[in-house]
């Protein structure tokens, strides 16, 4: 018989760290997710990333940032701002901070390197900052000189599938870039590859920023949009 006080469909939630984000989407994000975060320059992709990773590091889990527009140490600052502590974590292997130059494409990352890290440092928490250029990135190996949109769409592929299979929660942002049509990413096949997308937006004019869940697989939510802040001690989101 049923115990009815089971659940057999709940689904673990990951928290991303963001107050009013998690409310909206009834404790967090589904464990196992990659979830897109998009926006166009400034909208506070990188923070959010850095304040989801903050969210896991704080209950002691391990993390991976992959950076290919910041420096490492600039991520650290970025962090730090912000009152969040990276420099120890990394110190205590508890954060893997990792840069990747786009423009130097024969640096150490191959298809199996990428896997076998992933598996080797099983952390719970991943980002990529930002996925179009990891994705060209990865495409390069093998195929050519400079990937096209075939490559990078391969490369996009392989690193969600990868991730898929390490069980890792992953947020990986890409940039919205203006006149693109309503394109919610860079190449127009993250948001379809991801099983969630989270989109940030700066209204000038009113001198406010707002974020949105445009979808997110497994869950009800709104897709209205809400008003957040960028805060001392990170994005809160007014409900
Ligand atoms: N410590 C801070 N306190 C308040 N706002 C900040 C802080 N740091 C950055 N910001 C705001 O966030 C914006 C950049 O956010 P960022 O996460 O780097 O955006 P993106 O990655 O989308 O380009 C800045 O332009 C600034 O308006
Ligand atoms: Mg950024």
């Amino acid at each position: 018989m049923l115990n009815k006080k089971s659940k057999p469909n709940k689904v673990k939630k990951v928290k991303t760290g963001v107050s009013g984000l998690d409310t909206l989407l009834g404790g967090g994000i589904p464990e196992g997710h990659t979830v897109l975060v998009s926006g166009g320059a400034g909208c506070g992709k990188t923070t959010f990333l850095c304040q989801y990773l903050n969210e896991g590091l704080k209950n002691g889990e391990t993390c991976l940032f992959i950076t290919l527009e910041e420096s490492k140490k600039q991520i650290s600052e970025d962090a730090a701002q912000f009152g969040w502590d990276f420099e120890k974590y990394e110190k205590q292997k508890k954060l893997y901070l990792k840069q990747y130059n786009p423009f130097e494409l024969s640096g150490d990352l191959s298809l199996n390197s990428f896997e076998h890290y992933i598996e080797y440092i099983k952390a719970t928490r991943v980002v990529i900052d930002p996925i179009s250029l990891f994705a060209a990135f990865v495409a390069h190996e093998g195929i050519e000189s400079v990937p096209g949109e075939y490559g990078i769409r391969r490369g996009l592929f392989f690193v969600i599938d990868r991730l898929r299979k390490a069980n890792t929660t992953t947020m990986m942002s890409t940039e919205i870039v203006e006149g693109q049509g309503g394109k919610l990413s860079r190449y127009g096949a993250e948001e379809f590859v991801a099983d969630g997308s989270i989109v940030l937006s700066v209204y000038e004019s009113l001198d406010t920023r707002k974020i949105g869940v445009r979808k997110m697989r497994g869950i009800k939510h709104t897709l209205k949009s809400f008003e957040m802040e960028i805060k001392k001690d990170g994005i809160a989101v007014k409900l």
